[in-house]
């Protein structure tokens, strides 16, 4: 299992086919947790997940992470950078703390740190961005604190529980590199 960036709190490493466990697939399906996802619109089943896991590892314009505590080496959340465009040198940023008692603690924003210097550095990314709820605070939040910025709005993108919401864009740019 290899490290792909860390800092004192936590690492990032890649997603193991044994990630698709019991705890997985809890986080999965709770409803705080996945209310603001995709997820929401299925009961997911180990099956599932385990199919998930394997066709996210095997995509080539996808980097699917683990995100684990430093201290105690316990998995508490995904992170993947998806849709890399190599021509374009962008790719969208999404992740899920399934573990709720580690909400509010930084592990958000920081994963969306190391997943940033990773795209940039260890990638050479020029651009990272993602895409949240307009109600989704604590995860617009979390792309902030990590030095992202809106970028703008789509109107009524989401059906969140019989209304149409608009959809946030967040984005950050790689200033240190050149248009090489
Ligand atoms: C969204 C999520 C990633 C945030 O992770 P987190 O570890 O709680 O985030 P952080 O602790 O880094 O918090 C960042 C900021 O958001 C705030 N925040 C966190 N949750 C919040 C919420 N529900 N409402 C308002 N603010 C919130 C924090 O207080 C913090 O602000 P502060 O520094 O001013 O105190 C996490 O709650 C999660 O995985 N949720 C479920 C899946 C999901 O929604 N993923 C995102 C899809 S786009």
């Amino acid at each position: 299992m290899k490290k792909l960036v860390e800092n004192k709190m936590l690492y990032l490493r890649n997603i193991e086919p044994a990630d698709a466990n019991e705890s997985y697939l809890s986080w999965i399906n709770d409803s705080e947790v996945n209310n603001y996802t995709e997820a929401r619109f299925k009961r997911s089943t180990l099956e599932d997940i385990r199919e998930y896991v394997k066709t996210q590892i095997e995509l080539v314009n996808s980097v699917f992470m683990a995100i684990v505590l430093a201290e105690n080496d316990k998995h508490i959340g995904n992170i993947k950078l998806h849709r890399i465009d190599k021509q374009h040198k962008n790719a969208e940023v999404s992740l899920l703390i399934g573990n709720k008692s580690c909400w509010g603690k930084g592990f958000g924003s920081k994963a969306i740190a190391l997943v940033t210097e990773y795209g940039f550095k260890q990638l050479n990314l020029n651009k990272l961005y993602a895409k949240c709820y307009e109600n989704n605070f604590g995860s617009i939040k979390a792309f902030i604190k990590a030095g992202y910025q809106e970028e703008g709005r789509f109107k009524k993108q989401y059906l969140f529980n019989g209304k149409y919401i608009d959809g946030v864009q967040l984005g950050i740019i790689n200033d240190q590199r050149g248009a090489n």
